[in-house]
């Protein structure tokens, strides 16, 4: 009975020999690794470069008004190319609140905390020039920077900038609301804010420059 099955292990175990041999040849292959060197081609290069213009997966990017704010004509949009919802608009918010509101503040007014330690003092939302400026330069100013301030390309997807540029017009639009626009409920708000004092420290004026 033992001998038996002794005999029987024998062939599996062979087999079993004989497939990690085998494991191993394709393991062991010869390959080339990345950006080795290659005697095959004559740049020298293991590692064949991309034909020009080649475009990866997904980053194709057409739309110049999605992508650069920018309509046909090279000239910046005036109406947003993603559908304006509730969602756009608090994800715009959540996103203002982090990447933004260090220098601009909250509110806009350019009055962040980074700015009140010393950083270059960015204009407010809230005067005639950027509250008339086109959608489209705002996305451009978080892609590309303006002046002192750094672009955003590389932390904030073309998406999430779109819903950054609907926060600041939703801001921009609460300072300038005219009041007889709104429901009986949002007016009494806005009054009893209006009557209380501002709330910036002392020494800062709240309208940038
Ligand atoms: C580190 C501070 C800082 C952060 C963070 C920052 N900005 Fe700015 N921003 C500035 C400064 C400073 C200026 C003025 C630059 C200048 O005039 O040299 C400015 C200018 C602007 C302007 C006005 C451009 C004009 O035409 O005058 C817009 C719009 C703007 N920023 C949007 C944004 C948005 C949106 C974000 C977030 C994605 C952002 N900024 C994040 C500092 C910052």
């Amino acid at each position: 009975m033992r001998r038996n099955t002794f005999l029987r292990a024998v062939p599996v175990f062979l087999f079993g020999l004989l497939a990690l041999g085998c494991r191993q040849g394709m393991y062991n292959q010869q390959k080339y690794k990345p950006l080795a060197e290659s005697s095959h081609y004559p740049n020298g290069m293991a590692s064949r470069s991309l034909p020009a213009h080649t475009v990866p997966r997904g980053f194709l990017r057409e739309d110049a008004a999605l992508y650069k704010g920018q309509g046909a004509d090279g000239k910046f949009v005036t109406a947003f190319p993603v559908p304006v919802t509730k969602e756009l608009l608090e994800r715009g918010q959540q996103r203002f609140e982090i990447y933004c509101s260090p220098c601009h503040s909250r509110q806009g007014d350019g009055l962040g905390m980074v700015v009140r330690r010393g950083f270059k003092q960015p204009p407010s939302y809230h005067i005639d020039r950027l509250r008339q400026e086109r959608h489209g330069y705002f996305f451009d100013v978080i892609t590309n920077g303006f002046g002192e301030m750094n672009g955003y390309a590389a932390q904030i997807p073309p998406e999430d900038r779109w819903a950054i540029v609907s926060y600041i017009r939703t801001l921009q639009y609460s300072q300038h609301v005219n009041t007889s626009e709104l429901g009986a409920e949002d007016r009494r708000l806005v009054e009893e804010a209006a009557a209380k004092p501002a709330s910036h420290p002392s020494g800062s004026s709240p309208k940038g420059h």
